[in-house]
């Protein structure tokens, strides 16, 4: 038996780390270097120069959909297999595992929707240097080097990519240990006739052993490396590309920083304490998705690997300053700018897919294609949550929403944290505080709203606790390297971790929130999915062992795809729960790529510092850009404690970003909104009552990405690819195409600076109704009120202005359309409305409307015939910015019925205001003004 100390001493040392550490500060200590990592060192070693690899051409062989190609490292003599695609819609596929592994290479499963499709591929030429082959319609050529290889995607005369033109290749192939094999004498002859079968370590390379390789110790962490060196590597040139952007998650700039003079941008989950902002370093959630993009194209390129990865960026302009490259220009002496990536991973393949815009809608559809797009949530959750670790007990979850009303402020999800639980015994509700789960959850029913419990995948060793004994007895822990159950360090003190991996253990955890196992819960409890990196907190850099199991496979290979599974598992459950009926709302820490299937994403714990305000802006855009929309920061800040101007502007930040949740760590002083004076709150309520105004249209927002992958919370440059001066902007961003925000985060700011985009747009002050000209930099004072937002002119949006208790107590109230006209006096919009909860939308069961207004004629119109819904809501108002005067508006409805409507003109601005037209919203009409 181990004594108390023993057992909890890790996580008492884990606290007084947290105590004790007063000053803000990433440990950097607890967390690896490229240089302590040995794969990231070994691989990073090897410089540009002449790739020692070369395509065996008369191993080609090329049929309708696949081009199949060795290629052999001339030092070891050991091959590869190269296979290429063409698939659908603009994208070219690039795999390569070693021909003959000594061992099956992991390759990444469930992430891809389907097997991609393929398109022909067909050979244009051939000699002994290479090949060239046409890929599909698009004038685009691939062009083999068989010595070295390299490839080389080609369009017209540009080259769009190329790969391995810098020799940076690397495939460390599956080999036995020199202390426990038999070297075969004949290894190094084996080139040409007969493919080895490559499980020895050559000559060379034996005197080559490098520390790290059979074995790496990290702290007091030993990784045993079972399986030896498995690291690939790749490197990428983009010629023409200045700005690269993705590969989330890291507190750092919307466009990614060249990394020649640090440390790769790390991709490994991990739960890191204190995060420290503008560095590369890992954080919780990995998508190894990058976009290049310049004025002529956009481009991506998506390395579908699990494994700890490092990606280096490196840039020959970086550093110039503008005067410098035009000088450069003048002179003629500029070179072609050109970006060059490599990346890095610890094992599995090289399965890797080439996104060839080429516009930034072609890279989201193309991306989507492959992993899907961003779950549809339920209405309620885009409006405001409510969370802190903790709200201690049912007393206080009353009295917190009873706060609400009392102030007037609208929410939708009150938040229980950690706390809530028996025993930190995910499922249960301790006994005292929350005795009687179901009255509470009544009782926000009765109101309209709904709540969040937390579920972590840790689950606390305890034979007294049903959920563990199960996963115990059905063998569905994942297993230490000696194969007994994993435990580690985490919440609950000594904890096992599920292996999500398992279908089988999947089906069983979504079994668990079945309304009669999961007691207490009812339809409007949602889950939230934290330390899902996994967090162990006695485990190397606060996570798993690499050499843990999943079956046959290492923690190493799959790491970064373990919080994907778990939020998968569990919104299957909440599916699964209501019979498949109701679409599950589950937040999760961790993500990777096609994490945007599964539901909503944060930024984990942030401070209550104006940089971290920032920093949530690219933060959520770099994730938006590579399909995750669902995302928004810790509202407040988690450590720390907000001043109030702070918390004011995080909430009007905030109120204007996809997820919208105040959240505090548990030792910070109470924050409720009405907590910091009267001004204050009137401040707070008016910004979270500004995001329900627009619910309908963060709706159809929502809606558009489920269909197509475009992020809701866009970067500038999606809309305006040909302008420059949007392709680094950290401090605004649009919602849609048609809202520009520029929250105010500088502490005691009394003005701001936006860069309104576009020289033919115009873009109207959503409070004041001023319309001003893009392009240009506009000077906004501020006061402590201001949010500065803009509607773009040519745009139709729908508001619901009557702001009540929740988003499903607006349900049938009726809307204002904000009608802002560009310059040739012409504006769209969309309206989509459904019942706001269920999958019947996947039954067409919705309305889907176009608004336009052209030649003084205002209409709706019906976008998808075929889909059938009701609603009680109408149209009270309609505004119209940058308007002349009438001399009189003429409803016409479709049954032919015409009306005069009653209207106000503001002359000083030019908005004409349409009061009660009175249509219902799924009606078509025009409205006409002479
Ligand atoms: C982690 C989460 C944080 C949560 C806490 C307790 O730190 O990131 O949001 O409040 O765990 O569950």
């Amino acid at each position: 038996m181990a004594t108390f100390t023993e057992r909890m001493g890790p996580v008492l040392l884990f606290w007084l780390g947290l105590c004790l550490s007063g000053t803000w500060a990433v440990d950097k200590g607890n967390f690896k270097t490229c240089d302590q990592s040995a794969f990231c060192k070994r691989q990073r070693a090897i410089t540009p120069g002449e790739s020692p690899y070369r395509a065996l051409l008369e191993t080609m062989e090329l049929t309708n959909t696949k081009l199949t190609l060795q290629l052999i490292n001339d030092n070891n003599k050991v091959r590869l297999l190269l296979e290429l695609y063409r698939l659908q819609g603009n994208i070219t596929r690039v795999k390569i595992n070693e021909l003959k592994p000594l061992k099956p290479r992991y390759e990444v499963p469930d992430v891809l929707i389907r097997e991609p499709p393929t398109e022909p591929l067909s050979l244009l030429s051939q000699d002994e240097n290479g090949v060239v082959l046409s890929l599909g319609a698009e004038s685009q050529r691939v062009i083999v080097s068989a010595r070295p290889f390299r490839l080389d995607i080609v369009e017209g005369r540009d080259v769009l990519m190329s790969l391995n033109s810098r020799g940076l290749l690397g495939f460390e192939h599956l080999r036995m240990r020199k202390d426990t094999s038999q070297a075969d004498p004949e290894a190094d002859n084996k080139e040409a006739t007969d493919p080895p079968s490559q499980v020895e370590t050559t000559k060379e390379e034996e005197e080559k052993v490098e520390d790290g390789m059979w074995e790496e110790t990290f702290k007091s962490h030993t990784d045993s490396k079972p399986n030896g060196p498995s690291a690939v590597s790749l490197d990428f040139s983009l010629p023409g590309v200045e700005h690269v952007y993705g590969i989330p998650e890291h507190a750092d700039t919307l466009k990614l920083k060249t990394t020649d003079s640090g440390d790769p941008y790390r991709l490994y989950n991990l739960d890191v304490f204190q995060y420290e902002l503008y560095n590369p370093m890992a954080l919780y959630g990995s998508v190894p998705v990058m976009l290049a993009h310049n004025a002529q194209r956009t481009t991506g390129i998506f390395w579908l690997n699990a494994a700890e990865t490092w990606v280096d960026i490196s840039s020959n302009t970086a550093g110039k300053t503008v005067f410098g490259k035009m000088l450069d220009y003048v002179q003629g002496s500029s070179e072609t700018p050109q970006t060059d990536v490599r990346w890095i991973s610890e094992s599995g393949i090289i399965d890797v897919f080439l996104m060839l815009g080429p516009t930034p809608r072609e890279v989201f559809s193309q991306y989507a294609s492959l992993t899907g797009t961003q779950a549809f949530p339920p209405l309620a959750s885009l409006g405001y949550h409510q969370c802190r670790w903790n709200y201690n007990d049912q007393e206080d979850v009353r009295a917190v929403d009873a706060g609400f009303d009392e102030h007037d402020i609208p929410y939708d999800f009150i938040w229980l944290d950690i706390e809530h639980t028996d025993g930190k015994r995910y499922f249960t509700w301790d006994p005292h505080k929350f005795a009687s789960p179901k009255e509470m959850l009544q009782g926000l029913m009765d109101k309209k709203r709904k709540m969040v419990a937390i579920v972590d995948p840790h689950i606390k060793v305890d034979t007294n606790y049903k959920i563990h004994n199960e996963i115990r007895s059905r063998g569905f822990y994942i297993k230490n390297k000696d194969g007994a159950d994993y435990e580690g360090w985490c919440w609950p003190g000594s904890a096992g971790y599920p292996d999500f991996t398992r279908p089988d253990m999947r089906a069983w955890w979504a079994g668990q929130f079945a309304y009669d196992q999961y007691e207490g819960s009812m339809e409007n409890l949602y889950t939230w999915n934290d330390m899902n990196e996994p967090s162990v907190f006695n485990g190397p850099e606060v996570t798993m062992h690499k050499d843990a199991l999943h079956g046959s496979w290492e923690h190493r290979d799959m790491h970064n795809l373990y919080g994907f599974y778990v939020q998968m598992a569990t919104a299957q459950g909440l599916i699964e729960r209501s019979g498949g009926v109701e679409r599950p709302f589950v937040l999760t820490r961790a993500v990777f790529a096609g994490s945007q299937r599964l539901g909503a994403v944060w930024t984990g714990d942030n401070a209550a510092e104006w940089d971290h305000l920032k920093i949530s802006i690219p933060m959520c855009l770099s994730l938006g850009l590579v399909g995750i929309s669902f995302c928004g920061a810790d509202v407040g800040g988690f450590f720390k404690s907000p001043s109030s101007e702070l918390l004011v502007r995080w909430y009007q930040t905030g109120a204007y970003q996809p997820f919208f949740r105040a959240h505090a760590h548990l030792d910070t002083p109470r924050r409720e909104p009405w907590l910091f004076g009267p001004e204050n709150t009137a401040l707070i309520r008016e910004a979270v009552r500004q995001r329900y105004t627009f619910l309908p249209y963060w709706y159809q927002l929502f809606y558009h990405a489920y269909q197509t992958g475009e992020p809701v919370m866009r970067p500038l440059w999606v809309e305006y690819p040909q302008d420059p001066a949007t392709f680094a902007l950290d401090d605004e961003f649009l919602l849609g195409r048609d809202l520009l925000v520029h929250p105010v985060t500088e502490e005691g700011a009394r003005g701001v600076t936006a860069y309104l985009p576009g020289k033919d747009e115009v873009w109207f002050d959503i409070h004041t109704f001023q319309k001003h000209n893009g392009v240009q930099n506009l000077y906004i004072p501020v006061t402590m009120s201001s949010i500065p937002v803009f509607q773009r002119g040519g745009s139709i949006i729908p508001r619901k202005l009557r702001v009540r208790r929740s988003s499903a107590c607006m349900e049938d109230d009726p809307y204002t359309l904000y009608v802002a006209l560009d310059n040739r006096r012409t504006a769209e919009g969309e309206l989509y409305i459904d019942d706001g909860h269920t999958f019947n939308f996947e039954k067409r069961e919705f309305i889907h409307r176009k608004f336009s207004f052209t030649n003084n004629v205002l209409s709706s119109v019906n976008l998808e015939p075929d889909a059938q819904f009701t609603t009680k809501s109408w149209v009270e108002r309609i505004i119209i910015l940058g308007a002349s005067k009438p001399s009189k508006i003429t409803l016409r409805t479709a049954d032919d019925q015409e009306n005069q409507l009653e209207f106000d003109f503001d002359a000083s601005m030019s908005v004409l205001t349409i009061r009660k037209p009175g249509m219902n919203a799924g009606a078509d009409w025009t409205m006409t003004l002479q």
